[in-house]
Order: C-alpha cells, then structure tokens, then sequence
C-alpha cells in the first residue's frame, strides 16, 4: 500500500485517535476527511488543522452513509483509504439495573455494527480503487476482556474476528484489511481510567504509521503486544491482573 497521495475518510476523526490518525496522514500527503456527529468538534478540527475536510455524520445512521459515499464520489473522486475508528465505551455494573439497555445496544451499534455499515457502503467504491484499504481500530481488550466495561470489550472482540474473516475474503482484491489495537491512549474516553498507564495519541499515531508503512496487517503499540502474548501463555492470570477492579469504582 502506498501510504501518500490517497484519499483518507476517518470515522471520528474529531478527536482523540482519530484526529491523530488524521494528522499523520496529512502529514504524509494524503488527502483527509474526517467525520463524526458533533459539528463544533469538527469544526474545531478543521481551524487547527487547516488541511483537513470534514463532512458530519453518525455511523449508525445508513441513509447518512449512503450520502456520504455520494458526497465523497462528487466532492473527492472517492477514497481510497476507510479508518474506521468513531467509538464510544461504557463503563457499568451489570448487577446496577439502572444503566440503561438502550446505551447499551448504542454502544454496539456504534463500535461493532458502525464498522460492519460503513465497509458495506463504501465497499463498492473501494474495489474500484486500484489500491484501497480498510483500517479497523479495535483495541488490546479484543485480546482480554476489561470487565467493567462489557459491552465495549465484547463489541471489540467482535471486531477483531470479523477483520480477520474479511481479511482473509477480501486477500484476492486490491484492498488491503489492517486492525489498529490501541493500548490505552490519553484521549477523552478513557479520562476516568486514572491508575491506567497511558500514552499519547501522536504516539499511537506514530507507531501505526510505522506498521502501515511496513504493511502489518495487525498493529498492537505497547501494551496491545504485551495482552496478545499474555493472552495466549497465561490467560487466567493476565485476566485477573487487569480485572483487579471488575465494576467501576
Ligand atoms: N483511548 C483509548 O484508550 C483506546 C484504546 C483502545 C481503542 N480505542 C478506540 O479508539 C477509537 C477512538 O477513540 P478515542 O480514544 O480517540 O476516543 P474519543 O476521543 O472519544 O473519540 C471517539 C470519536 O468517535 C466519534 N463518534 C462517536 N460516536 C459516533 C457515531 N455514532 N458516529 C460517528 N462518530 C462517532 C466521536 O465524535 P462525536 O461524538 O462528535 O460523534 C469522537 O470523535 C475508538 O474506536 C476506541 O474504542 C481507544
């Protein structure tokens, strides 16, 4: 994959991991629209990062989608380059019935439906690409489940299989599938994890750009390499060591 002069969409790229995914590929020439459903964090974006596009949108909303695939076809030829990374995480106690179902099966809708939505949108225009490629940002807790947050660790699990099925159907075609699995980064969906250590988004940026550039199909900064390993030698004890808080505090 040649990693310049292509035209990146970016779910969620007003913020966090997906305003420094953005950032790095601008600064590697790439032309980059990011999206997301609040427009002043766009906006705000955009005015810190002159070269950046943005077009507003839900991806749990498939009229929205459609129009975004016109949209991007009218305004930019199309793209070349999906990101899919917009995500929320719930933090609850199952026995607390008070937290409510519906966010719940939001937070699916969003971190393991919005993924699947927008590849069967934009999956049309990305065979056309002689060079495409759909980057799912998952995260190490697809390799061990964070307890307090279930629904998010289960939502990320589904992810990572379903990237390595597509991956594997897609490995005749001009597209390429890579998952990003995040350790915890420093962004504002994990401000309440304080006994955490975290790095920076623009390390985690840095450190993707280097296996996108070396075309790693998976890429697992930090501790995300530490989970994997842990996962497969010892798997009771990695699971207790970082469920020793199993519902928020
Ligand atoms: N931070 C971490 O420690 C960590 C670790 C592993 C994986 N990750 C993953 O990294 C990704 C980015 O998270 P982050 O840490 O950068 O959090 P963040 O700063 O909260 O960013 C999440 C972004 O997703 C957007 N978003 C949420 N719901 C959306 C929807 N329905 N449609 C479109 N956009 C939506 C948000 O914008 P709007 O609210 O404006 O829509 C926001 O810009 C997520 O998939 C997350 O699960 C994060």
């Amino acid at each position: 994959m040649t990693p310049s002069n292509k035209t990146v969409l970016i779910t969620g790229g007003g913020s966090g991991i997906g305003l420094a995914l953005a950032q790095a590929f601008l600064q590697h020439n790439n032309t980059v629209i990011i999206t997301g459903r609040n427009l002043s964090k766009l906006e705000k974006a955009k005015a810190e990062n002159p070269g950046l596009n943005f077009i507003q949108n839900d991806v749990t909303d498939s009229a929205q989608i459609k129009a975004l695939v016109e949209k991007t076809q009218q305004e930019f030829g199309g793209i070349d380059v999906l990101v899919n990374n917009a995500g929320v995480l719930h933090t609850f106690d199952i026995a607390d019935e008070s937290f409510p179902f519906d966010k719940q099966l939001q937070e699916i809708d969003i971190d393991f439906t919005g993924p699947i939505r927008m590849v069967h949108h934009f999956l049309p225009m990305l065979k056309q690409r002689p060079e495409a490629a759909i980057v799912n940002v998952s995260s190490g807790l697809a390799f061990v489940p964070l307890t307090m947050a279930p629904v998010y660790s289960a939502t990320k699990a589904g992810v990572h299989a379903w990237t390595q099925s597509i991956r594997l159907q897609l490995a005749n075609t001009s597209i390429k599938v890579i998952e990003l699995m995040p350790p915890v980064v420093d962004t504002d969906m994990v401000s309440e994890f304080e006994d955490f250590p975290k790095i920076s988004p623009q390390k985690l940026a840095s450190d993707f750009w280097k296996g996108y550039v070396n075309n790693k199909a998976e890429i697992t900064p930090g501790q995300s390499s530490q989970l994997k390993l842990m996962r497969r030698l010892a798997p009771g004890f990695i699971f207790g060591q970082i469920n020793k808080q199993p519902v928020p505090a």
